[in-house]
């Protein structure tokens, strides 16, 4: 059984490629200190994403690094390791990052990436997924927490929260239920992560 993070203040950095709301409930988070951590900076892969604006009001470091200004998803990635080491993370905090991350960021930061997914893993994964669960008829779905490996959402999940789907439902009103649970489930794996807790055996993550 390995420890994922020994007990630290945690140095985090977001990759963002949007709206950003789950960004600024880690904010929140560490204001309240419910969450023992500091946003060294923001990476979003998107010019004009909503999360820089937000990051900049927050006099937090934001910065674009997109995959076009480099000639293969390698070198890509590898202008966002060396912005995360320039930055010293303990840990890549994927929020809302539409890309699949490869394997320069997952050698550079093994089992230190961790992604929130908007459905009930391994249900699911993917784009779309609130509508994905609509579609396919289920009557409860959520969201999860995840270490990141080189599958898309398959990593050893860390912590889930279930909401009700309802028959009036569309993909905007189970999105908004989904992602108030969100905010409280990323930020709760943070803190176990910072409180040293989270330990991993095959691909099973034990709570300790
Ligand atoms: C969130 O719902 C998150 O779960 C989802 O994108 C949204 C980002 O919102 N992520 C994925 O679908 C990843 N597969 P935010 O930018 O407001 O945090």
């Amino acid at each position: 059984m390995k420890q994922v993070q020994a007990r630290k203040h945690l140095k985090l950095a977001v990759l963002a490629s949007g709206r950003g709301s789950n960004f600024l409930a880690i904010c929140q988070a560490i204001r309240e200190n419910r969450l023992d951590a500091e946003i060294c900076g923001v990476i979003s892969d998107q010019r004009g994403a909503r999360v820089l604006d937000k990051a900049e009001e927050l006099g937090i470091p934001a910065i674009i690094i997109e995959p076009a200004m480099y000639a293969d998803k390698d070198r890509y990635e590898k202008a966002i390791v060396d912005q995360l080491q320039a930055w010293q993370v303990d840990l890549v905090v994927l929020a809302g990052y539409m890309r699949l991350v490869g394997p320069v960021m997952l050698e550079a930061y093994p089992l230190k990436i961790l992604n929130i997914h908007p459905a009930l893993l391994p249900s699911f994964a993917g784009l779309h997924a609130q509508r994905q669960a609509l579609d396919y008829g289920v009557k409860v779905s959520g969201c999860t927490v995840h270490l990141v490996d080189e599958g898309m959402d398959t990593g050893p999940i860390i912590l889930q929260a279930a909401v009700p789907v309802f028959a009036h439902d569309d993909e905007d009103s189970l999105s908004a239920r989904i992602l108030v649970q969100e905010h409280q489930a990323y930020c709760q794996a943070l803190q176990l992560l910072a409180e040293g807790r989270i330990y991993v055996e095959g691909r099973v993550v034990h709570i300790i």
